[in-house]
C-alpha cells in the first residue's frame, strides 16, 4: 500500500475528471475453486487497488461527487472470520489509512446507489460483480454489461496509463523477481529436465518473493503455441524452450519477460538465424520507442524486420512495403508487439483493450496480425509496455494459408514447410517510456544474445 495522500490525490483527480454523479468501484470477492470454502488465491480488482488500496474481499467504494462525500462499504470481521482467517485492524482504521472517513455496512450500499442516481461504474469482468450491479441498479445482468460508464472508464485509463514514480519502484521490484525466475529457467534448461519442474520452481520463486505469478506461466518446447500452458514435455537436445513468465510483487505490480533457450545451450544454425531476426526486432523496437512515436508504427517496423529477415533466409520474397501492406509477416508473428503493463500484466484489459491501446487518432487495424496489437497509441513518458516480437512456425496456419494460396507472391511455401518442426522464438523485455526515449523497467537485462544465453545455460 502507498501513503494515504496518494490515494486521496488519485480520488480527487478522478472526481475532477468525472465531474458529476456517483462513482461506484466494486472490489472483488473470494472465488470458489471446487467448493465454497476452498477458494482461488484472492486477487483484488486493480482499479479498486489503485484508488482505494485495500486488498481484502467484499469491499466497495462510493464517491458521491454531487454531494462531495465518499464511503468505504464493507462489514467488520465476525468472530468466526477472526478464528479461521485471523484478525485485522477495524474497517474504520483501514479506511482511515487510505484517507476515507466514513464506513458503511454492505447492507446499506443500496441506500447510496439507487437507480435514479447517475451511477458511474466500470464494466464488470466477474459474474459476482455483475449480479451485485444488476440488483443495485435494477437492471438485467446483461444490461449491466452494456451500461458501464465510458466517462469513468476513460478517466481511469487516462490516470492508470501514466505510471507515477512510486509505481515505477513497484514495477522494478516485480521486474527483479521476473529476472530471477528467467535466469533460473535458463539454467534449468537441460536435456531430460521436465518442463513442469522448471515451471513449478519459477512459480514458487514468484510466490516466495511476492504474491504470485502475474499470469499463467507459458513454458514449453512447443513455443509455436502462443499461450502454451501445457508443461508435460521432457526437454530434448535440439529443441527450444520458450518461457514467457512474470511475477506480481507484494504491491500487485507485474513483470512479463520471455526468453527462448536452446536445450543445453546448443543452438543449430537454423535456430541461430531465427533467434537473431527476433533479437533485431526487439532491439530496434527498443531504440525506436520514445514519446511522440506511435506503438503501431513500432509494431509495423518489427514486422518489417521479420519479413526482411525471413526473406534473407529464402522463406519469403518480394517487396517489403507490399508485403507489409498485405499482412504477410502475420503468418510468423500473429500477435502484437506488446501491451501496457502495470497493476495488470495486460494493464486494464478488463476495461476494454481499445480504450487502453487506441484513441481518436490511432485506430485498431482490421488485418490479421495487425489487429492483435493491444496497444497502438502515441507513446508518452510514463507508459510501461512490453516489447515482445516473435517468429513461430504454426503448422496448421501454414497449411491453411498454403491451401488457400494466400500471398503466394511473397511466401516460398516449400521453404517454409522445412521449418514445421521448429517451434517458435519470442524475446520480450519490459520498457518505461522516458522523456528522452525509453529504458528497461528493471535495470538488468536478461541474457538475450545466443552467446549470453548459451553461456548462462552452460554455467549451471
Ligand atoms: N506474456 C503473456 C501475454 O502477454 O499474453
Amino acid at each position: 500500500m502507498f501513503a494515504k495522500e496518494i490515494y486521496i490525490q488519485r480520488r480527487n483527480e478522478l472526481k475532477k475528471l468525472v465531474h458529476s454523479g456517483v462513482i461506484l468501484l466494486l472490489g472483488n470477492g473470494e472465488a470458489a475453486m471446487n467448493y465454497r470454502g476452498n477458494t482461488y488465491s484472492f486477487r483484488q480488482d486493480s482499479s479498486f487497488l489503485y484508488y482505494v488500496g485495500l486488498d481484502t474481499p467484499d469491499l466497495a467504494y462510493v464517491l458521491d461527487i454531487d454531494n462531495d462525500k465518499e464511503y468505504l462499504i464493507g462489514d467488520e470481521l465476525t468472530i468466526d472470520d477472526i478464528i479461521w482467517m485471523g484478525n485485522l485492524p477495524s474497517l474504520k482504521e483501514r479506511a482511515a489509512a487510505v484517507g476515507i472517513e466514513t464506513v458503511v455496512p454492505q447492507a446499506q450500499l443500496s441506500k447510496l446507489i439507487t437507480p435514479d442516481h447517475e451511477v458511474h461504474y466500470l464494466k464488470p469482468y466477474r459474474y459476482r460483480n455483475q449480479l451485485i450491479l444488476s440488483e443495485l441498479l435494477d437492471k438485467k445482468t446483461d444490461a449491466v454489461l452494456d451500461r458501464y460508464s465510458v466517462k469513468l472508464t476513460k478517466a481511469v485509463v487516462k490516470m492508470r496509463l501514466i505510471k507515477s514514480p512510486e509505481e515505477i519502484v513497484e514495477l522494478e521490484k516485480a521486474g527483479a523477481t521476473g529476472y530471477e525466475m528467467h535466469l533460473l529457467a535458463m539454467k534449468m534448461c537441460q536435456p531430460g529436465t521436465a518442463e513442469r519442474e522448471i515451471a513449478g520452481i519459477i512459480e514458487g520463486l514468484a510466490i516466495s518473493k511476492g504474491n504470485r505469478v502475474s499470469f499463467a506461466t507459458i513454458l514449453s518446447m512447443n513455443g509455436q503455441t502462443l499461450h502454451n500452458h501445457d508443461h508435460s514435455g521432457i526437454l530434448q537436445t535440439g529443441r527450444l524452450m520458450l518461457c514467457d513468465a512474470g511475477a506480481e510483487n507484494l504491491n500487485y505490480y507485474a513483470s512479463d519477460f520471455t526468453r527462448t533457450t536452446a536445450v543445453g545451450g546448443e543452438y543449430s544454425q537454423r535456430q541461430k538465424d531465427i533467434h537473431n531476426i527476433v533479437l533485431n526486432a526487439l532491439n530496434e523496437s527498443i531504440v525506436l520507442a520514445r514519446p511522440g512515436i506511435t506503438y503501431k508504427s513500432v509494431h509495423r517496423n518489427a514486422y518489417r524486420i521479420v519479413f526482411e529477415g525471413l526473406r534473407d533466409l529464402g522463406l519469403l520474397k518480394g517487396d517489403t512495403e507490399e508485403a507489409l501492406q498485405a499482412g504477410v509477416p502475420a503468418l510468423f508473428m500473429p500477435h502484437g508487439l506488446g501491451h501496457s503493463m502495470g497493476l495488470d500484466v495486460h494493464d486494464m484489459e478488463d476495461l476494454g483493450e481499445t480504450f487502453v491501446g487506441y484513441d481518436d487518432e490511432i485506430q485498431r487495424d482490421t488485418l490479421f496480425g495487425y489487429r492483435s496489437l493491444r496497444f497502438g497509441k502515441r507513446l508518452e513518458a510514463g507508459h510501461v509496455l512490453t516489447v515482445e516480437p516473435g517468429i513461430y512456425f504454426i503448422p496448421q496456419l501454414i497449411e491453411q494459408w498454403e491451401k488457400q494460396k494466400l500471398h503466394v507472391d511473397f511466401i516460398n511455401y516449400d521453404e517454409v514447410k522445412k521449418y514445421l518442426d521448429f517451434g517458435g522464438i519470442r524475446l520480450e523485455d519490459d520498457i518505461l517510456i522516458t522523456p528522452g526515449g525509453c529504458r528497461l523497467v528493471y535495470e538488468k537485462r536478461l541474457p538475450v544474445t545466443i552467446e549470453e544465453i548459451a553461456r548462462t545455460v552452460k554455467s549451471s
